[in-house]
């Protein structure tokens, strides 16, 4: 479990003020109109990890997600990939986070789009999951984990929410055969939090924990973002929390996946 300390930290690191209205001016100044809100038009200001959007429907296309399937998003942020999940797969999402502010705008962004009945928001922690007797067949995890230490414990606990035949399914930067990663990361300013495992080392620790892989790709050069924050619009989440850092950090990412820094997987195991 995060420390009430480091729950505070994880706040003020990933949380912003009057996010929703930030989002609503990002969307007017891109020319789209902040009441008919879509997952499509919206996908810019709520995708936030690296290859935004597509990213999330190649994932969801790996691991063959069906209708009906009830999906648990851990560090789910402001619900991009569970909204997009629902209207373009038909799954019901329960995203958890431990940033507030992402919850409650998450929460008002799904309302706006009349999916409250099938994607729900909840304040918690991934490392200490109570879902309180609900189920799932799926746990759905994208750039969450990096911040996370303890990952044995992390996906053991997943593996305690998914009965035998569930599907974990992660999106997750590694530590690539280079070290170490060049900071600023867009989830770290330095190496006191980020922490990043070799991909071996992690399917390796994800096996132990009780799945079996049925898939493990490098997307590393296929999700790759703009190599200068130039690439980055004003309207973008990445911009919207980051501020001007998000040049830093453009420039830092460029550097490390050309030098194999850091490292995109995408992966799907099943429960053993
Ligand atoms: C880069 S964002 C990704 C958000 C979302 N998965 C997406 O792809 O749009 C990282 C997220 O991880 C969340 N996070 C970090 N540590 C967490 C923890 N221990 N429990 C729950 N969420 C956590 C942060 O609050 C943040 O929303």
């Amino acid at each position: 479990m995060v420390s009430a300390r480091g729950a505070q930290a994880t706040n003020a690191y990933w949380g912003r003020s009057d996010l929703e209205r930030a989002i609503d001016a990002a969307l007017a100044g891109a020319g789209k109109n902040p009441n008919a809100l879509t997952v499509d038009n919206l996908a810019a200001v709520d995708q936030f990890h690296g290859g935004g959007k597509l990213s999330t429907d190649r994932l969801a296309r790996l691991a063959r997600l069906k209708p009906g399937m009830r999906v648990l998003d851990v560090g789910g942020g402001l619900g991009g990939p569970a909204r997009t999940l629902a209207v373009e797969h038909g799954c019901v999402v329960t995203v958890v986070d431990l940033t507030e502010s992402y919850v409650q705008t998450g929460r008002s962004l799904t309302a706006r789009l009349g999916l409250a009945d099938r994607v729900r928001h909840r304040i918690g922690d991934a490392l200490a999951l109570d879902m309180e007797g609900e189920t799932f067949d799926v746990v759905w995890t994208q750039n969450s984990g990096m911040n996370i230490a303890a990952k044995e414990a992390l996906y053991a606990g997943f593996a305690r929410l998914l009965p035998r035949g569930g599907l974990l399914v992660i999106q997750e930067p590694m530590a690539g055969p280079t070290q170490p990663p060049i900071f600023p990361l867009m989830w770290a300013r330095d190496a006191t939090t980020s922490f990043l495992r070799p991909p071996k080392e992690m399917r390796a620790l994800i096996e132990a924990a009780g799945f079996r892989a049925l898939a493990w790709e490098n997307v590393t050069a296929e999700l790759a973002g703009p190599s200068t924050g130039a690439g980055v619009p004003a309207h973008s989440i990445a911009r919207i929390v980051m501020g001007n850092l998000i040049d830093d950090i453009t420039r830092a990412g460029q550097r490390n996946r050309d030098e194999g820094r850091v490292i995109m997987i995408q992966a799907v195991f099943e429960r053993q």
